[in-house]
């Protein structure tokens, strides 16, 4: 039996030196396959002598046995092997940092609320609210805007509708973020550092309008506050905001109804090659009115004017997040187009701070 010999010895290198599962299984059938050698050799006991037959074949059962426990324990072996590579492989470092992911997108206009709010606040202002909803009394009267007064129709108000019947005065859709100015002051009277950020309604549709936009509020009340206060705090947060060394800024007389004396004020800037440069540079841009709060809106509020004055101010927040990061159509704002968000909105979780610099 010195062939049974020899085949034992080619099939047991052949499984050892296997090095997948798929030439492993060549070797099973080149073996023990139906036209395997051993398979064939099985057959050939038909044609033989009983005694011999029962000789051959039982030493044929055992070399197949042997092939066979052979084969399976190379299998075993080169599954785990296959396994520990696949672990390798897949080996993770859950003690690594995450990588950023982009959770949605923060709008410019709350970018710039955060900003702006961040640097206020670093100045002592704190953040009031009031409703967009409001009476008239508050959105006009108490501003020392009285029914007849032609700064009504400018402002293009939207008015809530009453019921039939229901003669009291309307609400209104506020037309700008003033009314915070008397409810703030009304709550807590005097003195109070206060921006009031919000949305705010004209019936105004066109390039640079549309009816719902936000601006933001600025109150100082104390005893001896004046212009030159007004312009210092101003000046202080167009340097942050736009984040630039230095910024001038020109204050034109102006009229509000709410303001004696009243003041716009324009930044100075550059267009250069399409590029818009705020600082400097010779041209200008207006971006809020502003002035020292008259006595008939502080008395409205319960606030003696003989005993306390300051200024407010009002900015259109959708301007100046234009001018700071180069948008260029303000409808685009309010279309919820996510290309445009992803392009120019900023990261969530990024919020801003002042010491780790506003928008970077
Ligand atoms: N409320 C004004 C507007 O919407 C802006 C404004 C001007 C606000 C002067 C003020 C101010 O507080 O003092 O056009």
């Amino acid at each position: 039996m010195d062939d049974l010999d020899t085949l034992r010895a080619k099939y047991l290198a052949s499984v050892a030196s296997a090095s997948d599962e798929a030439s492993l299984e060549d070797v099973r059938l080149a073996a023990l396959g139906k036209k395997g050698e051993i398979s064939l050799k099985m057959r050939d006991l038909g044609q033989m002598e009983p005694a011999q037959r029962q000789v051959a074949g039982a030493m044929l059962n055992v070399l197949k046995d042997e092939i066979d426990a052979a084969l399976r324990a190379k299998k075993t072996a080169l599954g785990d092997a296959a396994l520990n590579e696949r672990l390798r492989a897949e080996w993770l470092d859950v003690t690594l940092p995450s990588r950023g992911r982009r959770v949605g997108t923060i709008h410019p206009v709350s970018q710039v609320m955060d900003e702006l709010t961040a640097i206020f606040a670093d100045m002592g202002f704190a953040v009031a609210e009031g409703p967009q909803v409001e009476s008239d009394w508050y959105n006009f009267d108490a501003l020392n805007i009285p029914p007849e007064h032609p700064a009504r129709q400018e402002h293009d108000t939207f008015f809530m509708n009453r019921a039939p019947g229901d003669d009291r005065p309307p609400h209104v859709l506020r037309t700008h973020t003033s009314p915070v100015q008397i409810r703030a002051m009304t709550e807590q009277g005097a003195p109070i550092r206060v921006i009031a950020p919000g949305r705010v309604y004209r019936m105004d549709m066109d390039q640079t309008h549309t009816p719902m936009f936000h601006q933001v509020e600025g109150l100082a009340i104390d005893r001896d506050i004046s212009m030159a206060n007004l312009k210092w705090t101003l000046e202080e947060f167009c340097r942050a905001f736009f984040e630039v060394q230095s910024v001038e800024l020109r204050f034109r007389a102006s009229h509000f109804p709410f303001t004696e004396p009243s003041a716009e004020v324009d930044i100075r800037c550059s267009w250069e090659g399409g590029q818009l440069k705020i600082g400097q540079g010779d041209k200008w841009m207006e971006i809020l009115g502003s002035g020292m709060v008259h006595p008939k809106v502080l008395a409205a509020a319960g606030v003696d004017p003989t005993q306390w004055q300051g200024f407010a101010f009002g900015m259109g927040i959708d301007r100046i997040a234009m001018l700071k990061y180069g948008i260029p159509d303000l409808r685009a704002f309010f279309e919820s187009d996510l290309r445009w968000l992803r392009h120019y909105g900023f990261a969530a979780l990024d919020i801003p701070d002042l010491a780790r610099g506003l928008s970077s």
